[in-house]
């Protein structure tokens, strides 16, 4: 499998914030032999979110993963970008990241992240921190491999 990974972030845009999630996504997908081919730093901006997000779901990747600017402030706008692009929402995951995250912290409940399909690629919001990326990551990896499959 291949993917792609977008960390939306405005320091780490500007290089004033070392991007760790990121790198965690990729170390992690190794699990399931999933290969990260893409990936990029762009600013809180919709029309950059989008632009990265249709490149990546034109070059036909099986999964890909956007890490923060799903919380609450003026400048999180990840979900509403990824909204503008999806041709189907699977809200089952999620609920499902967000159901094992709230055993963790009640703050999940503030990651407004969504997910679903564009052509033949899965895309995931995670929230920003590597701490939340893991936690979020572990609930869907053992599911991912049977979703490329169908969808393919
Ligand atoms: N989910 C898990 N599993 N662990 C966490 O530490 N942090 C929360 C939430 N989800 C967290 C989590 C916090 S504090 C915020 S503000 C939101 O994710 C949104 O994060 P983001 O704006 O960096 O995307």
């Amino acid at each position: 499998m291949k993917a792609g990974v977008i960390t939306v972030s405005d320091k780490g845009y500007a290089g004033l914030r070392e991007d760790t999630s990121g790198p965690l996504i990729k170390e992690m997908l190794k699990e399931i032999n999933c290969e990260v081919v893409e990936y990029i730093i762009v600013p809180d901006e919709k029309e950059d979110i989008k632009r990265e997000l249709i490149r990546m779901s034109d070059l036909d990747l099986d999964l890909i993963f956007t890490t923060g600017g799903t919380g609450f402030s003026k400048r999180d706008v990840t979900p509403e970008a990824t909204l503008e692009v999806l041709e189907r929402l699977a809200p089952g995951i999620p609920e499902a990241m967000r159901l094992r995250s709230l055993q963790i912290t009640p703050k999940a409940m503030l990651s407004r992240g969504v997910a679903g399909i564009r052509k033949n690629s899965i895309i995931i919001n995670l929230p920003g921190s590597a701490k939340a990326v893991k936690e979020h990551l572990e609930v869907v990896l053992p599911v991912l491999t049977h979703g490329v499959e169908i969808l393919r």
